[in-house]
């Protein structure tokens, strides 16, 4: 079954067909990281544009490899050293990289809904990296490829989202694909950072983390966002951690089980201690390695719409 659609803005566009055919592809493409030579000939001749107006770490390094491992060709545009920072605006930007005709353009940018007023002025695929508030649907797919891989589900999982959930947009994608998916996503955080409109969605709210990670399958920890605050949402670091962040003492609450989670960059000892991020329920690392796996995916079944999804390289 191919996926349908041109562009991946956000898991709020997706029902669940389309993320578990994502989720299926992905799993299947992990294998090609471990072998000895990984490169494989599926988007040989395609041009991937990677269009970054925020600092990253983990997603544009994933996107680049996932490209170049299906023998893509990638540019990475920065924003630092890029005309814009002689005025061009953003679509005239796009306009002229759309005439280089590329396949795909990946975006990162810190105002929501960049890339869907992108999609409109170019004829290749759009791809959302994270779009200020909004959404960072690929961290959405890997933290649920990572999840299925432990546990062999998402249905039903009690999964604890906590932290600066008011900015976050990986929160955000979360919370669309999790309940899709059939999981009881529990959201937590300070009142200043879990505002009631995260009532709408298909979750529980609660102020106390002892709630929140009280049989917890799945712990999703969140960075406190400190420039996207303009004022303070907390007294004090220590007074965040000793209510929210998550130590040895606060896992014991969650089951014997429990994936402890981050989309990194993690602020250690502010939402997570040392202990329990480099801990033996920690599967931090795994999400990165699984991002190389979902992007792949992503590319493949955007750039290839007529392709299988079974296929096998030698
Ligand atoms: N998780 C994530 O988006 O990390 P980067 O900001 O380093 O890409």
């Amino acid at each position: 079954m191919p996926l349908n659609r041109r562009h991946l803005l956000g898991i709020e566009d997706l029902d669940p067909v389309e993320i578990e055919l994502i989720l299926k592809t992905g799993e299947s493409f992990r294998e090609i990281s471990a072998r000895p030579i990984k490169k494989v000939p599926a988007l040989r001749g395609k041009t991937i544009i990677n269009l970054f107006f925020e600092p990253s770490t983990r997603t544009r390094s994933s996107f680049e490899i996932a490209a170049k491992r299906l023998s893509a060709d990638t540019v990475n545009f920065s924003h630092s050293s890029s005309s814009a920072l002689k005025g061009e605006t953003i679509i005239d930007t796009v306009k002229n990289l759309q005439s280089m005709a590329p396949d795909a353009l990946v975006v990162r940018h810190p105002a929501s809904g960049i890339p869907l007023v992108l999609s409109k002025h170019v004829k290749c695929c759009v791809i959302n990296a994270g779009d200020g508030m909004h959404e960072h649907p690929t961290q959405a797919l890997l933290d649920m490829m990572t999840i299925r891989e432990h546990k062999q589900k998402l249905k039903g999982l009690k999964v604890a989202i906590i932290g600066d959930i008011r900015h976050s947009r990986v929160a955000r994608s979360n919370i669309y694909g999790l309940t899709k998916m059939g999981a009881k996503v529990w959201l937590c955080g300070p009142p200043t950072l879990l505002p009631r409109e995260f009532e709408q969605f298909d979750v529980r709210l609660t102020w106390d983390i002892r709630e929140a990670l009280e049989k917890a399958d799945v712990a999703i920890m969140l960075r406190i966002q400190l420039e996207r605050q303009g004022e303070n949402f907390f007294p004090s670091v220590k007074e965040y951690f000793d209510r929210f962040g998550l130590d040895r003492d606060k896992l014991r609450l969650a089951k014997p089980d429990v994936l402890v989670m981050h989309p990194g960059p993690i602020n250690r000892g502010v939402e997570i201690s040392s202990e329990v991020a480099d801990g033996e329920f920690s599967v931090i690392l795994e999400q990165v390695a699984n991002g190389i796996a979902v992007r792949m995916a992503l590319l493949y079944l955007l750039l290839l719409p007529g392709a299988s999804t079974q296929v096998v390289w030698d």
